[in-house]
């Protein structure tokens, strides 16, 4: 084979293989490394070096180098009419040692490199921006440069100019993203902090239940958590409990701190608080789609005896029935001026015998489980334990009765099943 065609063939050799450092998604610095090392090694070159423009003007970067001292590097600087000066193709590469040269860079700098070995200076041009510059020294024969050589040098510097150039896209693009992320993440924020002054403000007006709606997303939260939802699913119940109760601004405070029993005439002005919640919550573009029907149906039943629709277990929305345990699990086990707290023994009872009534057995099933899990130890945190007071969990009996109500539930046969459901309605 003669010379000329093996070099040729080793030539496009390199090429391809710049070509998939470079389309490659691995580090970028060594990306610029390896394929400078490619180009020193196709033309046995000694040294070299990789400079990436910074910004218009001002100092470059070494990016890469290769049998060079890396203190001539931050002196070397490139003005915006040196660019120019590229990018019109009045000065294209340039020996270093051509003092009759145009180019203003190489003119200002040309000692520096001289001493430095290095005998060819090669802009980066892609999409008519200068960004960079590579720095060539002699070829380890001795041999002056060819026009081949000239013309390999130039095809790969473009390569590598394309390389160092979608670099740069990319890191915009993910500097965009990142803004954008940054940007999504505060308005989620004003959003929370906004729910939750609506929950402080729903609280408010009922004087016997301080802290409900808090309450209410906290362990919707972790229902929902233990049900296997997905994170931002957890966030939106968490959201909806705190909001379940919106519709009780527009009923009378009277009503809403009347005593335990009220006539029917003031009930039904109380019951009007979820459509309310429902016409409050509907218009306003909420990051989770269920809040408004949550908060419309969390005082549905699976019997079909609850309220504004009278629907029936699967009609109503799981989250909906999350918040509705969760907000009945709170009204049990706070105190109230009429009444003390139930026991727990108590409340367990009362989510056994109501599972399949009023409440669904898979999520009373949940809830028991992350207690458990609290009660054993298993979790680090004691979110539950926190709310209800370290007292009212305590006591051997306690992981005996959730364990129970768990097994229970968890039958295959347990009423609350379809067959059961439908035969109850
Ligand atoms: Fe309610």
């Amino acid at each position: 084979m003669e010379l000329s065609t093996q070099k040729l063939i080793h030539t496009f050799g390199a090429l391809a293989d710049l070509g998939q450092e470079i389309v490659g998604n691995g580090d970028f610095t060594e990306m610029v490394r390896t394929s400078m090392h490619l180009l020193l090694g196709t033309l046995a070159l000694r040294r070299g070096a990789v400079i990436e423009c910074s910004g218009p003007s001002g100092p470059l970067k070494c990016v890469a180098v290769w049998g060079l001292g890396d203190q001539m590097f931050s002196s070397l600087e490139i003005e915006e009419a040196e660019k120019q000066a590229f990018l019109s193709g009045e000065v294209a590469e340039s020996l270093v040692k051509n003092s009759c040269s145009t180019n203003g860079f190489l003119n200002r700098h040309r000692d520096k490199l001289a001493a430095e070995g290095i005998e060819l200076v090669f802009p980066m041009i892609v999409r008519g921006e200068v960004t960079g510059l590579v720095l060539l020294g002699g070829k380890a024969s001795g041999e002056e440069f060819s026009n081949d050589d000239f013309e390999t040098i130039r095809a790969m510097v473009r390569h590598i100019g394309v390389g160092i150039h979608t670099h740069r896209l990319i890191e915009q693009v993910a500097q965009r993203a990142e803004e954008n992320r940054r940007v999504y993440d505060e308005l989620r924020a004003i959003y929370r902090d906004t729910v939750r002054a609506f929950a402080a403000a729903i609280d408010i007006k009922d004087k016997y239940t301080q802290g409900h709606s808090e309450r209410v997303g906290k362990y919707s939260e972790i229902i929902a958590r233990e049900m296997g939802w997905s994170e931002e699913e957890v966030e939106g119940i968490q959201i909806a409990g705190y909001l379940h109760d919106i519709g009780k601004l527009i009923v009378d405070r009277d009503i809403i701190n009347a005593p335990y029993n009220i006539d029917a005439k003031l009930s039904s002005e109380l019951n009007r608080h979820p459509a309310a919640g429902y016409e409050i919550l509907a218009p306003i573009r909420h990051p989770y789609a269920d809040i408004p029907l949550t908060a419309k149906y969390h005082h549905e039943r699976l019997d079909g005896r609850g309220y504004p629709d009278g629907l029936t277990d699967e009609q109503i929305p799981l989250g909906a029935k999350i918040v509705s345990l969760a907000d009945s699990f709170d009204a049990m086990t706070t105190d109230r001026p009429y009444r003390r707290r139930r026991s727990f023994e108590d409340v367990v009872r009362d989510l056994r015998e109501n599972s399949g009534k009023q409440f669904d057995g898979k999520v009373v099933a949940a809830f028991a489980r992350a207690m458990l899990k609290e009660v054993k130890g298993e979790t680090k945190e004691r979110r539950i334990t926190k709310v209800l007071g370290k007292s009212y969990l305590e006591g051997e009996h306690v992981p005996t009765l959730l364990s129970d109500l768990i097994a229970d539930l968890e039958k295959p046969n347990h009423k609350d099943t379809k067959s059961q459901t439908v035969k109850m309605n």
